[in-house]
């Protein structure tokens, strides 16, 4: 079957360009008519969402909710507490028994082979909401808000300063479909899944780097992306990351080397201090809050294609 039937959204590169920008477009048009406060469009009425999360969660609990509320549709938060998935119950049995009462189910978990078993095993439509292994979710609405900020995606520099992780990995995954120059600028030994690097340099569509020096790879950027030092999962190595990662801070300087067109970005949360200075993210270049309301867009257009409306 050609990939654009797939019935989940699990990672980006499972769908072609033409797929991709086609969700990203629909996202705009979406997100013009709720913000017009036109809320007539009520795809998902008579709909349910149920959301698992085996981590904590702003962005994605709250964005996901509400977006599928305004499309009309009811969403239920299920926590790491309710129905501790693989502990409590199977995850093949939590996903026959969910999709018996929801039209679709987004998880935020663990291990990445966990959203592979809830896809394998849920009839319905299966969205990540992050793995260890990536965030195509978040992914999506950055594209979502690099189009409207600098009017394109593909042919543009985007230079992710820090840990080679989840959120490494869907941007190898978008530029293994679309054309763009992605550098991951981060210590030795925090390089992103060699793998992914591979599958993604494979398809010969964008240029991939990963570098060791970032003050060399910001060079004529138009992002400059960064995110936590230690992920959900990794805390207890908070310190010793801290340590590892010296050099990596996104500061003002970095940012005059990558010039004066450069945006800054942040899937956030965000520790100010840490991975990027206060001064950065306030400054009038950083887009992380339209960035982080676009969650919602890109997630509603998600939905609204993989129900086929
Ligand atoms: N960026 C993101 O996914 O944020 P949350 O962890 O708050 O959902
Ligand atoms: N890399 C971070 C992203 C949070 C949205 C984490 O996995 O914790």
């Amino acid at each position: 079957p050609p990939k654009t039937a797939l019935k989940d959204f699990i990672h980006i590169s499972d769908f072609d360009k033409e797929t991709i920008m086609k969700i990203l477009h629909r996202a705009s048009e979406v997100k013009a008519q709720l913000k017009s406060g036109d809320r007539s469009f009520q795809p998902f009425k008579g709909k349910s969402l149920a959301m698992i999360f085996a981590k904590p969660s702003m962005r994605t609990r709250v964005s996901f909710e509400t977006g599928f509320f305004l499309l009309g549709g009811h969403a239920i938060y299920l926590g790491p507490d309710d129905i501790q998935m693989g502990k409590r119950e199977e995850t093949r049995d939590v996903a026959r028994v969910l999709s018996g009462y929801n039209d679709i189910i987004m998880a935020r978990v663990f291990a990445h082979q966990d959203i592979l078993d809830l896809a394998k095993y849920a009839p319905v439509p299966v969205v990540n909401g992050l793995t260890d292994y990536n965030h195509p979710v978040q992914i999506m609405a950055d594209a979502l808000t690099m189009i409207e900020h600098i009017g394109k995606l593909e042919g543009t520099k985007v230079v992710y300063v820090g840990d080679g992780n989840n959120i490494v990995h869907s941007w190898l995954l978008l530029a293994s479909v679309v054309p763009f120059h992605f550098v991951c600028a981060c210590p030795k030994g925090f390089e992103p899944d060699e793998k992914t690097i591979q599958k993604a340099r494979s398809t010969g569509i964008s240029k991939i780097e990963i570098s060791y020096d970032p003050k060399e790879a910001v060079k004529g950027a138009d992002v400059i992306y960064s995110d936590v030092w230690a992920s959900m999962g990794q805390k207890e190595e908070a310190s010793y990351r801290k340590q590892r990662f010296q050099g990596f801070q996104v500061d003002e300087a970095l940012m005059e080397l990558a010039g004066p067109k450069a945006y800054f970005m942040h899937c956030l949360p965000a520790e100010r201090g840490v991975e990027v200075t206060d001064g950065v993210i306030e400054a009038p270049n950083s887009i992380v809050f339209p960035q982080a309301e676009n969650r919602m867009h890109a997630q509603n257009a998600i939905m609204l294609h993989l129900f086929g409306l």
